[in-house]
């Protein structure tokens, strides 16, 4: 049994394309019920045919039942983040994107009274891109006030910097979750001073391609490395990955496992 106290929080992986977003709604209401999940967060980075999430895509998510956001390595692909007149409050961007960036890199939020702080970062590992390194963001984040419970979406290629940096803060955050390879590792655990922890929570996505996207494009993108365009197929069977914790009082992840459902989009 869960203590009555506790706040349970389901985090999907990246939703990729059509077939992620109707996955998604599909099966998001059968998780939250199951679950009696308190606070859902979806990261969105792929959403929109795989680069980044426009606005539309932002609210069709949120209509599905995500109440928070988060992003990666495109999020600059879609140009709307920079249009002021338009809602963007429940998308929380890499924190580690420089002082001149759009949007918000931590973003705080009530559940059942209580404070939950949410922080987007990217990895530095094989990422690409000029950014700044995670953890001097993630220090400055921590240090700018508290929160009841803070959430790391560590958006990272390397296993080895996100289980790293998640040691790293160990006890100082309640869960980290790595986002970015789509795929659904096996060590979810709650490490040595409390702090739940998965490398990779997987993604929303069609089931029988690769890594989201039509497989044959993805082999020969990846494994041959032909200038090939990820094929974002539009129908197919869907599956929802992701874990879902129990965060107790003081600080500390009680529980965390591994969500995977499957809907046709
Ligand atoms: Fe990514």
């Amino acid at each position: 049994m869960r203590p009555h106290d506790s706040l349970g929080v389901l985090f999907l992986g990246d939703v990729v394309g059509r077939v992620g977003r109707v996955a998604l709604a599909k099966t998001l209401p059968i998780l939250k019920d199951r679950y009696q999940a308190d606070l859902v967060i979806v990261n969105c980075e792929n959403a929109t045919h795989g680069r980044g999430c426009s606005h539309e895509h932002y609210e069709e998510l949120l209509a599905a039942g995500a109440d928070l956001l988060t992003s990666g390595n495109h999020f600059y692909d879609i140009k709307a983040v920079f249009n002021e007149n338009l809602d963007w409050s429940r998308l929380v961007r890499p924190i580690n994107l420089g002082p001149k960036a759009p949007l918000e890199g931590v973003r705080t939020i009530r559940v059942r009274g209580r404070t939950v702080r949410v922080i987007n970062a990217l990895g530095a590992v094989e990422m690409g891109g000029f950014y700044e390194r995670p953890i001097p963001a993630i220090e400055r984040a921590l240090a700018a006030g508290s929160a009841d419970y803070t959430i790391l979406d560590l958006h990272a290629e390397a296993t080895g910097e996100k289980i790293c940096t998640a040691r790293y803060l160990d006890g100082r955050i309640t869960l980290q979750v790595g986002t970015h390879t789509h795929i659904q590792t096996n060590d979810e655990r709650i490490l040595p001073k409390g702090t739940g922890y998965i490398t990779d929570l997987g993604f929303c996505g069609l089931d029988e391609g690769c890594l989201g996207a039509e497989a044959e494009s993805a082999i020969m993108r990846t494994a041959f490395q032909l200038p090939v365009a990820f094929n974002y197929v539009e129908h197919g069977a869907g599956v929802v990955e992701g874990i879902f914790a129990v965060l107790g009082l003081d600080n500390r992840c009680l529980s965390i496992e591994k969500v995977r459902a499957r809907a046709v989009a």
